[in-house]
């Protein structure tokens, strides 16, 4: 049976990406795309890339137009999914890419957004650790999935299995990014030109103030870290590479563990995992190698001078941070294969 899927922000970037990976989904037929600005022109004219869609113009984003499908992404500007999805309450399976579903508190959502706190739905990390059982199970049959944030995503995969084993310490984490652009959105800012961003390295968001840092800390108690023992300094620096995240955690050993037991929880929360791959002792990962992949690729250092954990993850922000993310929980929730549409091969060079 072919699902009818509607994607809105269909001329954004995770938007598009969402597209791009449902465009060869052999169990799903886009059907709907819709924008605002850009709401009445082809969707070729914002993404020439998805030649196969070509067929499809962007309709505006109203409940009406999403209403009547089996499936609805929702690629918006965070604070715009909540008003749509009272009106989607006839809709099978809703997933969100924007912030609005992800955090369960409603003082980290006063603190980092503001406004109404919108119901948490289902977080779409299968592969995280949740109170010993991987976050997968809690999809299974979702009809609500809040897809997560490529930064913190990136940091909790990369974190979760030390803390589920208790080999590390939450209460003192360290994470520092280098970020595409792309993780910004499509939408003109000054910032973003290639003027500002070619040839330089500029932080942003420094001192804990990244909307991300709470989404972190929810994912981390999840995997049994004391809710009120978790503490992260959180830096992303903006670098110019289109798509990616290089993000190096790091957080102090617990107890008597050896590196072997260290390296061990990892090695077993990703052991059976096709989309989190764990590299051998001593390779690091780059962003290069996962561009276009649904894929998280960790690279684990233990620094005893330090007594830390080092963990380095190179994630597609647009793809395992994004869309690949949304579509291998939609698989999950509809029972469908978890991997089918999703690439675990990037583009290279
Ligand atoms: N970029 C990433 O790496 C990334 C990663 C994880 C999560 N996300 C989340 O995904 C969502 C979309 O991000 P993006 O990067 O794709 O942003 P984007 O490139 O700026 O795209 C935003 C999309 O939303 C549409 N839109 C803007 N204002 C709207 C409104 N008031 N009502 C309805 N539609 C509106 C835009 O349509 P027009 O162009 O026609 O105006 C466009 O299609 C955000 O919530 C973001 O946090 C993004």
């Amino acid at each position: 049976m072919t699902l009818s899927v509607a994607v809105s922000g269909a001329s954004g970037y995770a938007g598009g990406e969402i597209l791009r990976l449902l465009a060869a989904h052999p169990d799903i037929e886009v059907r709907t795309v819709t924008a605002h600005s850009s709401a009445g022109q082809p969707l070729l004219a914002h993404q020439p890339h998805l030649r196969s869609l070509a067929h499809l113009d962007l309709q505006a984003t109203t409940p009406e137009v999403l209403a009547g499908h089996d499936v609805v992404f929702l690629a918006l500007p965070h604070g715009q999914s909540a008003q749509y999805t009272d009106a989607l309450a006839d809709t099978p399976l809703v997933i969100d890419a924007g912030a609005d579903h992800r955090l369960t508190s409603p003082e980290d959502w006063a603190a980092f957004y503001g406004g109404d706190h919108p119901e948490p739905w289902a977080y779409g990390v299968p592969e995280l650790t949740v109170g010993g059982v991987k976050q997968r199970e809690h999809l299974r049959g979702a009809t609500r999935i809040a897809a997560p944030g490529c930064n913190a995503s990136t940091v909790a995969l990369s974190l979760a299995p030390g803390v589920a084993a208790g080999v590390i310490d939450a209460g003192d984490i360290v994470s520092v990014l280098a970020v595409g652009p792309s993780g910004a959105g499509k939408a003109a800012k000054t910032n973003l030109l290639a003027s500002e961003i070619l040839g330089t390295a500029n932080p942003y968001a420094v001192g804990g103030t990244h909307r991300h840092i709470p989404e972190i800390r929810q994912a981390l108690a999840a995997a049994g870290a004391p809710a009120d023992g978790i503490r992260i300094s959180f830096t992303p620096v903006l670098v110019p590479m289109s798509r990616g995240i290089l993000a190096t955690s790091t957080a102090p050993i617990r107890g008597d563990v050896t590196d072997a037991e260290i390296r061990a929880a990892w090695e077993a929360a990703y052991a059976d995992e096709t989309f989190v791959e764990l590299l051998p002792a001593g390779v690091f990962p780059r962003t290069a190698d996962v561009l276009g992949a649904n894929v998280a690729s960790l690279g684990l250092a233990i620094d005893r001078a330090a007594n830390r954990v080092i963990v380095v993850a190179a994630v597609d922000n647009l793809v395992k941070g994004t869309a690949g993310a949304a579509v291998q929980s939609m698989n999950i929730a509809l029972g469908l294969a978890e991997a089918t549409a999703l690439p675990l091969n990037g583009v290279a060079p």
